[in-house]
């Protein structure tokens, strides 16, 4: 590692300078290729969490997975950003699959279970606290950490639901395009992911 800048930042070009250089090393012309499309056959809906990146999780190249981030990974269809997302998504790219990825330990998910108001993303973490209500006595039952961890795949469950509610997703599959929804859960604490067994198919839907 060569010396750090005194405000801490410039270090990230020295990285992104070493790792372009790397890439086309182990892979000639990598970029190239890259520069004049994109083909990935995954869309990612995941949390905005330091921890929980996309690409470097699942091992993944630039280019193989088409990534939306936000607080608590939700998916709502008031929400243009996320909705622009997946349309370009399934109709553009074609994604083959989508997954909603969760994980425990989820800021947002706890902010969602307190009492207290956590300022202006209390309206945006809104719809977990509707599933906090429905789920109240399940929850209530559990201890604090264990009540957190079901409350964030209760939270991926319900957004693969959401999604699979969307006109996209809707004409995508009765068009007959494959595409498949999971829902995953990733461990901060182990940096494993976990299948929540909530996969949703074109055949789920209209079969
Ligand atoms: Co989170």
């Amino acid at each position: 590692m060569s010396t750090r800048d005194c405000d801490g930042i410039s270090y990230l070009f020295e990285n992104n300078q070493r790792w372009a250089a790397q890439m086309e090393r182990e892979a000639p012309g990598f970029f190239g290729r890259l520069a004049t499309r994109q083909n990935p056959k995954f869309l990612w809906i995941g949390c905005s969490d330091s921890r929980v990146p996309a690409n470097q999780i699942t091992g993944l190249m630039p280019g193989e997975v088409f990534v939306h981030r936000n607080v608590a990974n939700l998916v709502a269809q008031t929400d243009l950003n996320c909705m622009s997302v997946v349309d370009f998504a399934v109709r553009e790219l074609r994604v083959r699959h989508i997954i909603v990825c969760g994980h425990y330990g989820c800021a947002g998910v706890k902010a969602a279970l307190g009492e207290e108001t956590a300022g202006v993303i209390d309206h945006w973490l809104s719809s977990i606290r509707d599933l906090v209500a429905a789920h109240r006595a399940e929850l209530d039952a559990l201890e604090p950490a264990a009540a957190q961890a079901r409350l964030s795949e209760l939270n991926v469950r319900h957004q693969v639901r959401t999604l699979c509610r969307t006109t996209v997703l809707k004409q995508a599959w009765r068009r007959g395009q494959q595409v498949d929804v999971h829902g995953w859960i990733y461990g901060v604490e182990d940096g494993l992911l976990r299948d929540l067994g909530a996969r949703v198919s074109a055949v789920d839907m209209t079969g």
